[in-house]
């Protein structure tokens, strides 16, 4: 009874949308991720050579559009006239870029209320300016204290983690872990995200990091030996490219 009530507690944020079905970091991704039972929409954010926060993991646009370059370098029109959807198949054709800002407003709108987990990318580059232009939309919409509890902030980068905390001290922080590292620290992080590979080599690590307090988002957890690796050793929060198949194996353990 415990295990069930567990595994029905922990959140499930989709990872770039419903991007196993959907071309990732789509309107149609996180459409489906919403209409999937998503808790929350995790994306990955850049700026563009005209300053606007656009929703791309990759630095350069090859791997997920028919345009070549860095994003960094493109302006906002320039990615807008690119196909974000080919790639994926041909029945995706004609996906756009998304602004990070249409993306917000979509979470807002939804049905019911869903999270956003926005992790920023190339954060040592631009000198501050990705977290600025982040912190003044979320404040726009009147997300940036915190207090709504539907925002979230990630990095890899202890730099691009301290920056937020200074600019909105109230915004919950995720450090994100690829390898072994010292455990995050408030104030500039209050959570902590490894990845499956590192929880699947170290499961003890998910324990410690909890037993000082932080509550352990792990990504990108697709398989279902481990989701129920992830709900034996206590994590709150699984990030998946497979939400719809990740909500259903939660309800059924
Ligand atoms: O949610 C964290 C995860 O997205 C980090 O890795 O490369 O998919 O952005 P990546
Ligand atoms: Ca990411």
């Amino acid at each position: 009874m415990t295990a069930i009530r567990t595994a029905r507690a922990v959140r499930v944020v989709a990872h770039r949308g419903a991007s196993h079905e959907h071309p990732e970091h789509t309107l149609a991704a996180y459409r489906q991720a919403v209409a999937d039972g998503a808790d929350a929409l995790e994306c990955d954010v850049r700026l563009t050579a005209d300053r606007r926060l656009v929703c791309v993991h990759d630095r350069r646009v090859e791997r997920t559009s028919d345009g070549r370059g860095a994003v960094s370098a493109m302006t906002y029109e320039e990615l807008a006239a690119l196909d974000f959807g080919a790639w994926k198949g041909a029945g995706h054709a004609g996906s756009r870029v998304l602004l990070f800002e249409d993306l917000l407003r979509e979470a807002l709108a939804a049905p019911r209320p869903v999270g956003l987990a926005v992790e920023t990318k190339h954060p040592t580059r631009a000198g501050g300016l990705l977290e600025s232009e982040l912190v003044r939309l979320l404040a726009r919409y009147g997300l940036a204290d915190g207090g709504s509890g539907r925002v979230e902030v990630m990095s890899f980068s202890r730099t691009a983690l301290t920056r937020l905390h200074r600019l909105a001290p109230g915004l919950p922080a995720v450090y994100l872990m690829e390898r072994r590292l010292r455990p995050p620290r408030p104030p500039y992080a209050t959570h902590a995200g490894p990845g499956i590979e590192l929880v699947r080599r170290d499961p003890g690590l998910v324990g410690r990091l909890k037993a000082k307090g932080l509550t352990v988002r792990v990504w990108t957890v697709d398989q279902p030996a481990d989701v129920e690796l992830c709900v034996r050793l206590g994590v709150d929060t699984l990030i998946t490219n497979r939400p719809r198949d990740v909500r259903k194996l939660l309800r059924d353990l």
